[in-house]
């Protein structure tokens, strides 16, 4: 049987020469130090997305995007069609997570300086990755056409149309006109499906391709341990290590998605009043927060709300900036003020969120995190000798 594989494999890279290909694969290796473990967050954001594929084009088979049958399509896709209540469960959860992880992994390449030269372009392709998939979220929501995914959109499109000059613009561009409508649902519905996968999947696979051909990068803080230790096979020993990480991901999706199903609410209705309790999704929750606290007003003819919305702006463009402002990395390899920049930026995030949700959960969240990274870390720690290169 095995002369019957070797055969195959010949006949197969005479056709498709892989060769060179599969022995850089095979020849990949991944640096061990005690950070390790945050290696394998980019590899279950993926999984997540991949995830978000495969439910999205099922549950693609049923929906409808129209505003007299999307809310009816979803409710047959929940309540007949076999397993399609735990399919759009598990697209839900998934899409949370997917995002939760592209957050977290964002912020350890961060706090590792693993945008440092060479791989400026790797952390560019990663932000865009990062609006790509909120924008994911933000068009999402809306799909299901019940009341507060409208009320919700009202809101998060209102404020896009703040900004001053190009506000207006952005505004009927998003809603596809003043006001949101079955225009804006098949907008919303096409930007999902066709728009944002074809984005996501270039500036992914550009991602995915630079980590493959520039390797894995060792924060500073560790060069010296990464430097007395042994590296790691990417296959078969790091593979196997994702592919549990992310057999344990499908567990835990299909336990969400089963026991916390993801809820339809009432069909939106343009003409009722706002419900009560409108929020954003929780990605969302600190820069709504943050508006929230901004009194009403205006300076020089300008909002108050602006400032933050302008401030927010920036923000998202000076962390896409990061690896061109931080020139003290690359001198000395430290660079405390982005450290502690970062924790800051961090520390925001979570407690605008905690304080948009009047809860501690989000702060529980992090910490628990932080408690399973340290035993990930602990338990996938690579040892000298076995299962090393
Ligand atoms: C949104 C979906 C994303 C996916 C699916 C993804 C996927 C990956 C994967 C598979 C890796 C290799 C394993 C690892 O180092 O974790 C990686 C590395 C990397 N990612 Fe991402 N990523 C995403 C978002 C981001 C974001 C938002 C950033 C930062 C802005 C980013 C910056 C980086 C950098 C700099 C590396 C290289 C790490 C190193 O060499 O040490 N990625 N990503």
């Amino acid at each position: 049987m095995r002369g019957g594989w070797a055969e195959i494999d010949r006949w197969l890279e005479e056709r498709i020469p892989l060769g060179p290909l599969r022995q850089a694969a095979l020849h990949k290796t991944v640096p061990v130090h005690r950070y390790s473990v945050f290696y394998y967050l980019g590899g279950m954001t993926l999984f997540f997305f991949a995830v978000q594929v495969v439910t999205g084009i099922l549950l693609m088979l049923y929906y409808r995007p129209a505003p007299d049958g999307a809310f009816e399509s979803v409710e047959f896709l929940m309540t007949t069609v076999p397993f399609g209540w735990l399919v759009r469960s598990i697209h839900s959860w998934s899409a949370n997570l997917m995002i939760f992880f592209a957050f977290v992994h964002m912020a350890s390449v961060y706090f590792m300086k693993a945008y440092r030269r060479p791989r400026e372009i790797t952390w560019i392709t990663g932000c865009v990755a990062l609006f790509l998939a909120l924008a994911f979220g933000f068009s999402g929501y809306l799909l299901p056409w019940n009341q507060l995914s409208l009320f919700a959109t009202r809101v998060g499109t209102d404020i896009a149309g703040v900004v001053p000059g190009l506000g207006p613009w952005i505004l009927r561009f998003l809603r596809g006109g003043d006001r949101i409508t079955g225009g804006t649902l098949s907008r919303f519905y096409g930007w999902h499906v066709a728009i944002l996968p074809a984005m996501m999947t270039f500036f992914l696979g550009l991602h995915v391709l630079l980590v493959q051909t520039l390797g894995m990068s060792v924060p500073p803080a560790a060069e010296k341990e990464a430097s007395e230790r042994r590296p790691m096979r990417f296959f078969p020993n790091f593979a196997l290590r994702d592919l549990f990480g992310w057999t344990v991901a499908l567990g835990v999706l299909a336990a969400l998605g089963a026991l916390l199903p993801w809820e339809l609410g009432v069909k939106a209705d343009p003409f009722a009043p706002a419900p009560p309790g409108i929020r954003p999704e929780w990605y969302f929750m600190f820069m709504f927060q943050t508006l929230k606290l901004v009194p009403g007003g205006e300076i020089a003819g300008v909002e108050y709300e602006v400032l933050p919305i302008l401030g927010f702006g920036l923000g998202a463009l000076l962390l896409v900036l990061v690896p061109f402002l931080d020139r003290g990395v690359a001198r000395s390899g430290r660079s405390p003020l982005f450290t502690a920049a970062g924790a800051l930026g961090v520390t925001y995030i979570v407690v605008m969120t905690a304080w948009g949700y009047r809860s501690w959960t989000p702060i529980y969240v992090v910490l628990g995190l932080a408690a399973l990274i340290v035993l990930i870390g602990w338990v996938t720690r690579g040892r000298e000798g076995g299962g090393q290169a």
